[in-house]
This record gives C-alpha cells, structure tokens and sequence, in this order.
C-alpha cells in the first residue's frame, strides 16, 4: 500500500513536471515570430491546358502499351472537347488551330481502330506528329516534352 501512494504520488509529480514543461515549450512556441504566410499566385490551368495533361498522360500510356507489344483497345478521353474547353486567358481558337483539330482528333480515333490495315506504331506516331504540327504555331512551350512521346 506505502509503495502504491508512493507511487501514486511519484505519478502525480511526474505528471505535473510533464504539464510544467509542456506549458513552458508552449510559451516558447508563443515567443517565437509569427511565422509569415507567404501567398504564392497560383497557376491556375485552364480547362484546355488540364485536357491537353490529360492527353499527355493517355499517349505515355498507349506507348507504353505499344512497346510492351499490346495493342490499345479504350479512348476514354471525350476528343470533342477539343472544340469547346476554354483556354488561358488571351488564348483562342486561331484558323492554324482549326486545321489541325480534327486531323488530329481522325488521327487519335485511329491508334485504337482494330480494323486498320496501318501499323499500330506507325497510327501513334502519325498521332503524335499532329500534336506537334499544331504546337509549332499554337503553343511551342510543350513541343520537347511532346516529341518524347513518339516511338522511335
Ligand atoms: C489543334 C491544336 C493542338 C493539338 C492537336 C494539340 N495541342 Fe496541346 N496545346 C494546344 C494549345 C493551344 C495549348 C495551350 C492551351 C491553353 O493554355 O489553354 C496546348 C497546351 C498543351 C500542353 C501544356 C498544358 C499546360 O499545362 O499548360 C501540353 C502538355 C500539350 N498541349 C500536349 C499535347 C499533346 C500530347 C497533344 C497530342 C496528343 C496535343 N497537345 C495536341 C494546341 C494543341
């Protein structure tokens, strides 16, 4: 029993030390400067930016799958929405832009037609080829990371 109270209260001391020093580091935390909040200008992609990383992101898939020999079957991308997705401020749709559009969109459609006498390989890079024919005027930022996609 003496060795539970002592105990009991070795507890209750220790527990008190402990809040001390926990109130202390909080005082501490009090005296250090207010960190400030830095407000970054966050980039804000538009609608056809966001399509277009999606676009990316489905053609690093299909040449994946071409190389490893399969063939791609699934388009889940709604192409039309190339006519319509709002671009970057000051961006629009220019007449170079209207002449690629649907070029591409034919070429795209192409990659998972089971049916075409074309070679697989040779209907992704023809895809590829009108990303880039539309970029060297609409957009040229992107055109080096586009040409990785083209199999070799
Ligand atoms: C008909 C013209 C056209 C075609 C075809 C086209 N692009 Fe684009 N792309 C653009 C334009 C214009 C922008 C800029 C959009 C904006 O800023 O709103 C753009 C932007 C991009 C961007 C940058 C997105 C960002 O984060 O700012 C990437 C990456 C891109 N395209 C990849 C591709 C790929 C890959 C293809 C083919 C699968 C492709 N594009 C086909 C015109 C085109």
């Amino acid at each position: 029993m003496g060795f539970y109270l002592n105990n009991k209260f070795l507890s209750i001391a220790m527990l008190s030390f402990l809040m001390l020093t926990s109130c202390k580091k909080e005082e501490k935390v009090a005296e250090d400067p207010i960190k400030k909040t830095v407000e970054y200008d966050m980039y804000q992609p538009s609608e056809m930016a966001g399509f277009m990383n999606a676009m990316y992101a489905y053609n690093q898939q299909l040449k994946a799958q071409i190389v490893a020999g399969e063939t791609p079957t699934n388009l889940p991308l709604d192409l039309l929405k190339l006519h319509s997705a709002e671009m970057t401020d000051g961006k629009s749709r220019t007449q170079n832009w209207e002449s690629f559009v649907n070029v591409f969109i034919n070429s795209q459609e192409a990659i998972v037609d089971t049916l075409s006498n074309t070679e697989l390989k040779e209907r992704y890079n023809v895809a590829i080829n009108n990303c880039l024919s539309c970029h060297k005027t609409e957009c040229t930022g992107p055109i080096p990371k586009i040409k990785k996609l083209l199999i070799q």
